[in-house]
Protein backbone atom coordinates (compact mmCIF):
# COMPACT_ATOMS: atom_id res chain seq x y z
CA UNK A 1 0.00 0.00 0.00
CA UNK A 2 1.10 3.59 -0.80
CA UNK A 3 -0.43 6.16 -0.32
CA UNK A 4 2.40 8.99 -2.14
CA UNK A 5 0.23 11.45 -4.31
CA UNK A 6 2.79 14.20 -5.72
CA UNK A 7 -0.62 15.37 -7.45
CA UNK A 8 -1.75 16.93 -3.94
CA UNK A 9 -0.01 20.55 -4.83
CA UNK A 10 -1.95 23.58 -3.99
CA UNK A 11 -2.68 25.82 -6.87
CA UNK A 12 -0.54 28.95 -5.71
CA UNK A 13 -2.96 31.19 -8.11
CA UNK A 14 -6.12 30.37 -6.65
CA UNK A 15 -4.81 29.95 -2.65
CA UNK A 16 -7.51 28.67 0.39
CA UNK A 17 -8.68 30.89 2.58
CA UNK A 18 -6.48 30.50 6.27
CA UNK A 19 -8.23 28.01 8.39
CA UNK A 20 -8.30 25.89 11.28
CA UNK A 21 -8.77 22.05 11.69
CA UNK A 22 -9.44 20.82 15.09
CA UNK A 23 -10.17 16.93 16.18
CA UNK A 24 -10.43 15.32 19.53
CA UNK A 25 -9.30 12.18 19.44
CA UNK A 26 -9.04 9.25 22.38
CA UNK A 27 -6.38 7.35 23.53
CA UNK A 28 -7.57 3.09 23.36
CA UNK A 29 -6.25 0.48 25.78
CA UNK A 30 -5.13 -3.30 23.58
CA UNK A 31 -6.44 -6.13 25.41
CA UNK A 32 -4.39 -8.37 23.14
CA UNK A 33 -0.61 -6.40 23.24
CA UNK A 34 1.86 -4.73 20.05
CA UNK A 35 4.94 -5.34 21.17
CA UNK A 36 7.47 -5.99 18.65
CA UNK A 37 7.70 -4.73 15.30
CA UNK A 38 9.90 -4.90 11.73
CA UNK A 39 10.15 -2.41 9.39
CA UNK A 40 8.46 0.69 9.09
CA UNK A 41 6.06 0.45 12.13
CA UNK A 42 4.95 -3.16 10.77
CA UNK A 43 3.40 -5.43 14.04
CA UNK A 44 4.80 -8.39 14.20
CA UNK A 45 1.32 -9.84 15.67
CA UNK A 46 -2.20 -8.51 15.18
CA UNK A 47 -3.50 -6.65 18.33
CA UNK A 48 -7.07 -5.39 19.35
CA UNK A 49 -7.43 -3.00 21.83
CA UNK A 50 -10.48 -0.96 23.24
CA UNK A 51 -11.15 2.86 22.48
CA UNK A 52 -11.06 5.00 25.32
CA UNK A 53 -13.63 7.98 25.98
CA UNK A 54 -12.14 10.40 28.95
CA UNK A 55 -8.53 10.11 27.83
CA UNK A 56 -8.34 12.24 24.94
CA UNK A 57 -6.20 15.06 22.66
CA UNK A 58 -7.70 17.96 21.50
CA UNK A 59 -5.41 19.41 18.29
CA UNK A 60 -5.91 22.37 16.28
CA UNK A 61 -4.38 22.67 12.93
CA UNK A 62 -3.84 26.48 11.62
CA UNK A 63 -3.11 26.72 7.77
CA UNK A 64 -2.25 29.76 5.44
CA UNK A 65 -0.55 29.26 1.97
CA UNK A 66 3.52 30.87 2.62
CA UNK A 67 3.56 34.32 1.23
CA UNK A 68 7.50 33.06 0.13
CA UNK A 69 7.93 29.13 -0.96
CA UNK A 70 10.15 27.50 0.19
CA UNK A 71 10.77 23.63 0.83
CA UNK A 72 10.56 23.53 4.05
CA UNK A 73 7.96 22.45 7.28
CA UNK A 74 6.85 25.55 8.88
CA UNK A 75 5.58 24.84 11.95
CA UNK A 76 4.84 26.50 15.55
CA UNK A 77 3.73 24.26 17.95
CA UNK A 78 1.65 24.77 21.65
CA UNK A 79 0.56 22.39 24.08
CA UNK A 80 -1.76 23.71 26.67
CA UNK A 81 -1.05 27.07 24.62
CA UNK A 82 2.40 26.73 25.87
CA UNK A 83 5.37 26.86 23.13
CA UNK A 84 7.01 23.47 23.15
CA UNK A 85 10.43 23.05 21.12
CA UNK A 86 10.86 19.10 21.99
CA UNK A 87 6.94 18.19 20.93
CA UNK A 88 7.53 20.58 17.75
CA UNK A 89 10.76 18.99 16.70
CA UNK A 90 9.09 15.37 16.71
CA UNK A 91 6.56 16.20 14.88
CA UNK A 92 8.46 18.61 12.44
CA UNK A 93 10.52 15.07 11.73
CA UNK A 94 7.21 13.55 11.14
CA UNK A 95 5.62 15.49 8.84
CA UNK A 96 8.71 15.47 6.78
CA UNK A 97 8.11 12.10 6.72
CA UNK A 98 4.71 12.16 5.39
CA UNK A 99 5.39 14.61 2.06
CA UNK A 100 5.14 12.16 -0.19
CA UNK A 101 1.54 11.77 1.22
CA UNK A 102 0.77 15.04 1.68
CA UNK A 103 3.44 17.10 -0.62
CA UNK A 104 1.35 20.28 0.23
CA UNK A 105 2.56 20.41 3.55
CA UNK A 106 5.73 22.30 2.29
CA UNK A 107 3.43 24.62 0.76
CA UNK A 108 1.58 25.81 4.22
CA UNK A 109 2.56 27.96 7.34
CA UNK A 110 1.18 25.62 10.27
CA UNK A 111 0.21 26.38 13.60
CA UNK A 112 -0.96 23.00 16.33
CA UNK A 113 -2.51 23.86 19.92
CA UNK A 114 -2.50 20.33 21.32
CA UNK A 115 -3.60 19.75 24.76
CA UNK A 116 -4.62 16.36 26.81
CA UNK A 117 -7.66 16.01 29.18
CA UNK A 118 -5.29 14.24 31.71
CA UNK A 119 -2.30 15.77 33.19
CA UNK A 120 0.97 15.40 30.87
CA UNK A 121 2.99 14.11 33.91
CA UNK A 122 -0.52 11.75 34.75
CA UNK A 123 1.72 8.47 33.26
CA UNK A 124 -1.04 8.18 31.05
CA UNK A 125 0.26 7.22 27.23
CA UNK A 126 0.00 10.37 25.22
CA UNK A 127 0.63 9.05 21.81
CA UNK A 128 -1.66 7.08 20.42
CA UNK A 129 -4.50 10.24 21.18
CA UNK A 130 -2.09 12.68 20.23
CA UNK A 131 -0.54 11.16 16.99
CA UNK A 132 -4.22 9.63 15.85
CA UNK A 133 -5.59 13.76 16.52
CA UNK A 134 -2.55 14.82 14.08
CA UNK A 135 -3.33 12.03 11.53
CA UNK A 136 -7.06 13.07 11.22
CA UNK A 137 -6.22 16.87 11.24
CA UNK A 138 -3.67 15.94 8.16
CA UNK A 139 -6.43 13.78 6.44
CA UNK A 140 -8.99 16.49 7.07
CA UNK A 141 -7.25 19.08 5.69
CA UNK A 142 -5.95 16.78 2.50
CA UNK A 143 -9.98 16.60 2.11
CA UNK A 144 -10.43 19.88 2.61
CA UNK A 145 -7.53 21.27 -0.33
CA UNK A 146 -8.65 18.66 -2.56
CA UNK A 147 -11.44 16.56 -1.61
CA UNK A 148 -9.84 13.61 -2.40
CA UNK A 149 -11.29 11.68 1.28
CA UNK A 150 -14.85 11.96 1.11
CA UNK A 151 -15.87 8.50 1.90
CA UNK A 152 -15.87 7.77 5.32
CA UNK A 153 -14.32 4.16 4.78
CA UNK A 154 -11.65 5.45 2.84
CA UNK A 155 -10.46 8.45 4.93
CA UNK A 156 -10.28 6.43 8.40
CA UNK A 157 -8.18 3.84 6.35
CA UNK A 158 -5.85 6.67 5.78
CA UNK A 159 -5.96 8.37 8.80
CA UNK A 160 -5.38 5.08 10.28
CA UNK A 161 -2.17 4.13 8.36
CA UNK A 162 -0.75 7.65 8.83
CA UNK A 163 -1.33 7.82 12.71
CA UNK A 164 0.34 3.87 12.61
CA UNK A 165 3.25 5.79 11.14
CA UNK A 166 3.72 8.02 13.94
CA UNK A 167 3.12 5.93 16.55
CA UNK A 168 1.94 2.07 16.26
CA UNK A 169 -0.87 1.74 19.16
CA UNK A 170 -1.76 5.50 17.72
CA UNK A 171 -3.67 3.60 14.52
CA UNK A 172 -6.16 1.82 16.69
CA UNK A 173 -7.66 5.16 18.19
CA UNK A 174 -9.12 5.65 14.81
CA UNK A 175 -12.25 3.47 15.40
CA UNK A 176 -15.54 3.20 18.07
CA UNK A 177 -15.73 1.48 20.50
CA UNK A 178 -12.66 -1.53 19.63
CA UNK A 179 -10.15 -2.06 16.75
CA UNK A 180 -7.78 -4.70 15.49
CA UNK A 181 -4.58 -4.24 13.74
CA UNK A 182 -2.53 -6.57 12.02
CA UNK A 183 -3.33 -8.99 9.36
CA UNK A 184 -5.65 -12.27 10.62
CA UNK A 185 -7.19 -14.37 9.25
CA UNK A 186 -9.97 -14.48 11.57
CA UNK A 187 -10.80 -10.52 11.15
CA UNK A 188 -11.34 -10.54 7.05
CA UNK A 189 -10.05 -6.99 5.90
CA UNK A 190 -7.49 -6.95 8.55
CA UNK A 191 -4.01 -5.45 8.29
CA UNK A 192 -0.69 -4.19 8.85
CA UNK A 193 -0.73 -1.04 7.48
CA UNK A 194 -3.84 0.37 9.09
CA UNK A 195 -6.05 -0.99 11.58
CA UNK A 196 -9.69 -1.82 11.38
CA UNK A 197 -13.08 -1.49 13.34
CA UNK A 198 -13.79 -4.70 15.82
CA UNK A 199 -16.99 -3.44 16.69
CA UNK A 200 -19.06 -5.99 15.09
CA UNK A 201 -16.97 -8.75 17.70
CA UNK A 202 -18.64 -6.68 20.73
CA UNK A 203 -21.02 -8.12 22.69
CA UNK A 204 -23.12 -4.87 24.05
CA UNK A 205 -21.77 -5.50 27.17
CA UNK A 206 -18.35 -4.16 26.20
CA UNK A 207 -19.56 -1.26 24.38
CA UNK A 208 -19.63 0.90 28.01
CA UNK A 209 -17.16 -1.58 29.37
CA UNK A 210 -15.49 0.18 32.62
CA UNK A 211 -11.60 1.07 32.05
CA UNK A 212 -10.34 3.36 35.23
CA UNK A 213 -6.68 3.93 35.39
CA UNK A 214 -4.75 3.39 38.81
CA UNK A 215 -1.97 5.80 38.81
CA UNK A 216 0.93 4.21 40.69
CA UNK A 217 3.76 6.41 39.09
CA UNK A 218 3.39 9.46 37.00
CA UNK A 219 7.11 9.42 36.35
CA UNK A 220 8.86 9.65 32.81
CA UNK A 221 9.50 5.28 31.68
CA UNK A 222 13.01 4.45 32.40
CA UNK A 223 12.85 2.66 28.89
CA UNK A 224 10.35 3.51 25.69
CA UNK A 225 7.93 1.76 23.67
CA UNK A 226 10.50 2.38 20.77
CA UNK A 227 12.91 0.94 22.89
CA UNK A 228 10.74 -1.70 24.52
CA UNK A 229 9.82 -2.78 20.59
CA UNK A 230 13.43 -3.02 20.03
CA UNK A 231 14.69 -5.53 22.37
CA UNK A 232 11.65 -7.81 21.13
CA UNK A 233 14.45 -8.76 17.97
CA UNK A 234 17.02 -10.45 20.88
CA UNK A 235 14.60 -11.82 23.27
CA UNK A 236 14.73 -15.24 23.36
CA UNK A 237 10.87 -15.76 23.70
CA UNK A 238 9.82 -13.91 20.84
CA UNK A 239 8.62 -16.16 18.40
CA UNK A 240 6.66 -18.16 21.59
CA UNK A 241 4.86 -15.11 22.53
CA UNK A 242 4.01 -13.56 18.59
CA UNK A 243 2.37 -17.54 18.24
CA UNK A 244 0.85 -17.18 21.53
CA UNK A 245 -0.44 -13.55 20.94
CA UNK A 246 -2.27 -15.18 17.83
CA UNK A 247 -4.04 -17.73 19.64
CA UNK A 248 -4.77 -15.29 22.46
CA UNK A 249 -6.59 -12.72 19.77
CA UNK A 250 -8.56 -15.90 18.25
CA UNK A 251 -10.03 -16.86 21.95
CA UNK A 252 -10.19 -13.02 22.61
CA UNK A 253 -12.79 -12.88 19.76
CA UNK A 254 -14.77 -15.43 20.83
CA UNK A 255 -15.07 -14.17 24.46
CA UNK A 256 -16.00 -10.08 22.84
CA UNK A 257 -19.08 -12.17 20.78
CA UNK A 258 -20.33 -14.36 23.44
CA UNK A 259 -19.85 -11.42 26.10
CA UNK A 260 -17.96 -14.02 28.50
CA UNK A 261 -16.69 -11.50 30.60
CA UNK A 262 -14.15 -14.86 32.68
CA UNK A 263 -12.63 -15.58 29.03
CA UNK A 264 -12.06 -11.93 28.56
CA UNK A 265 -10.74 -10.82 31.76
CA UNK A 266 -8.54 -14.21 31.85
CA UNK A 267 -6.62 -13.57 28.72
CA UNK A 268 -6.46 -9.86 29.40
CA UNK A 269 -4.40 -10.26 32.48
CA UNK A 270 -2.44 -13.11 30.65
CA UNK A 271 -1.51 -10.72 28.24
CA UNK A 272 -0.41 -8.05 30.62
CA UNK A 273 1.77 -9.88 32.44
CA UNK A 274 3.19 -11.43 29.38
CA UNK A 275 4.26 -8.06 28.07
CA UNK A 276 6.04 -7.48 31.66
CA UNK A 277 7.62 -10.92 31.63
CA UNK A 278 8.78 -10.12 27.96
CA UNK A 279 10.60 -6.74 29.32
CA UNK A 280 12.14 -9.02 32.28
CA UNK A 281 13.08 -11.31 30.21
CA UNK A 282 14.86 -8.41 27.37
CA UNK A 283 18.80 -8.30 27.05
CA UNK A 284 19.19 -6.05 29.02
CA UNK A 285 16.16 -6.60 31.65
CA UNK A 286 14.15 -4.32 32.87
CA UNK A 287 10.95 -3.34 35.25
CA UNK A 288 8.21 -1.48 34.74
CA UNK A 289 6.02 -2.34 37.38
CA UNK A 290 6.35 -1.14 40.79
CA UNK A 291 5.47 -2.57 44.47
CA UNK A 292 2.36 -0.66 44.10
CA UNK A 293 1.24 -2.13 41.10
CA UNK A 294 1.72 -5.86 42.27
CA UNK A 295 -0.26 -5.35 45.34
CA UNK A 296 -3.18 -3.45 43.50
CA UNK A 297 -2.80 -6.88 41.27
CA UNK A 298 -2.88 -9.20 43.91
CA UNK A 299 -6.07 -6.83 45.74
CA UNK A 300 -8.19 -7.12 42.20
CA UNK A 301 -7.34 -11.46 42.47
CA UNK A 302 -8.26 -11.74 46.01
CA UNK A 303 -11.50 -9.22 45.45
CA UNK A 304 -12.61 -11.18 42.36
CA UNK A 305 -12.36 -14.45 44.01
CA UNK A 306 -14.34 -13.68 47.20
CA UNK A 307 -16.87 -11.58 45.50
CA UNK A 308 -17.36 -13.21 42.09
CA UNK A 309 -17.34 -9.71 40.40
CA UNK A 310 -15.66 -9.59 37.16
CA UNK A 311 -13.38 -7.52 38.01
CA UNK A 312 -9.81 -7.83 35.55
CA UNK A 313 -6.73 -5.95 34.67
CA UNK A 314 -4.78 -4.47 32.37
CA UNK A 315 -1.08 -3.11 31.92
CA UNK A 316 0.16 -1.11 28.94
CA UNK A 317 4.20 -0.71 29.34
CA UNK A 318 4.43 1.39 32.72
CA UNK A 319 3.40 0.77 36.09
CA UNK A 320 -0.30 2.16 36.09
CA UNK A 321 -2.98 -0.58 36.69
CA UNK A 322 -6.31 -0.72 34.29
CA UNK A 323 -8.92 -1.94 36.02
CA UNK A 324 -11.69 -3.60 33.50
CA UNK A 325 -15.43 -3.82 34.47
CA UNK A 326 -18.86 -4.03 33.09
CA UNK A 327 -21.14 -1.02 34.16
CA UNK A 328 -23.39 -3.07 36.19
CA UNK A 329 -21.06 -3.29 39.13
CA UNK A 330 -19.78 0.11 39.10
CA UNK A 331 -21.23 1.28 42.31
CA UNK A 332 -19.73 -1.89 44.44
CA UNK A 333 -15.81 -1.38 42.54
CA UNK A 334 -15.71 2.05 42.79
CA UNK A 335 -16.31 1.35 46.34
CA UNK A 336 -13.47 -1.46 46.40
CA UNK A 337 -10.92 1.20 44.42
CA UNK A 338 -11.98 3.96 47.41
CA UNK A 339 -11.19 1.42 50.15
CA UNK A 340 -8.21 -0.65 48.92
CA UNK A 341 -6.56 0.30 46.08
CA UNK A 342 -6.18 4.14 46.22
CA UNK A 343 -3.63 3.76 48.85
CA UNK A 344 -1.31 2.57 46.41
CA UNK A 345 -1.71 5.00 43.93
CA UNK A 346 -0.11 8.55 43.58
CA UNK A 347 -1.54 11.24 45.18
CA UNK A 348 -4.57 8.69 45.26
CA UNK A 349 -4.58 9.41 41.72
CA UNK A 350 -7.19 7.62 39.47
CA UNK A 351 -8.25 8.34 35.71
CA UNK A 352 -11.68 7.05 35.54
CA UNK A 353 -12.02 5.94 32.23
CA UNK A 354 -14.84 3.86 29.84
CA UNK A 355 -14.69 2.67 26.48
CA UNK A 356 -15.84 5.27 24.10
CA UNK A 357 -17.23 6.44 20.60
CA UNK A 358 -13.78 7.18 18.95
CA UNK A 359 -12.42 10.80 17.50
CA UNK A 360 -14.57 14.04 16.64
CA UNK A 361 -14.11 16.54 14.62
CA UNK A 362 -14.82 19.96 16.62
C1 LIG B 1 2.49 -1.86 25.40
O1 LIG B 1 2.52 2.30 20.02
O2 LIG B 1 3.76 3.26 21.99
O3 LIG B 1 1.04 -0.09 24.76
O4 LIG B 1 4.94 2.18 17.69
O5 LIG B 1 7.04 2.62 18.97
O6 LIG B 1 5.14 4.28 19.04
P1 LIG B 1 5.57 2.81 18.91
O7 LIG B 1 5.02 2.07 20.19
P2 LIG B 1 3.66 2.20 20.96
O8 LIG B 1 3.61 0.77 21.70
C2 LIG B 1 2.51 0.44 22.50
C3 LIG B 1 2.77 -0.80 23.22
C4 LIG B 1 1.75 -1.20 24.26
C5 LIG B 1 0.78 -2.23 23.69
C6 LIG B 1 -0.28 -1.75 22.75
O9 LIG B 1 -0.76 -0.60 22.86
O10 LIG B 1 -0.68 -2.56 21.89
Amino acid sequence: MNYDNPRLIIDSSNPPEPDRITWRSPSNIAIIKYWGKYGDQLPRNPSLSLTLASSLTDMALEYSLKETPDNTINLDFYFHEEANDAFKTKIVAFLEKMTPAFPFLRQLDLTIHSGNSFPHSAGIASSASAMSALALCLCSLEDKLFGTLKDGDAFDQKASYVARLASGSACRSIFPYAAVWGETSSVPGSSNEYAVTAEDFLHPVFKNYHNDILIVSSDEKSVSSSAGHALMEGNPYADARYAEARRNFDDLLLALKKGDLEAFGAIAEKEALSLHALMTASVPSYTLMQPGSLAIIEKIRAYRKDTGHPVCFTLDAGPNIHLLYPEDIIAEVRGFIEEELLEHCEDRHMQQDWVGEGPEEL
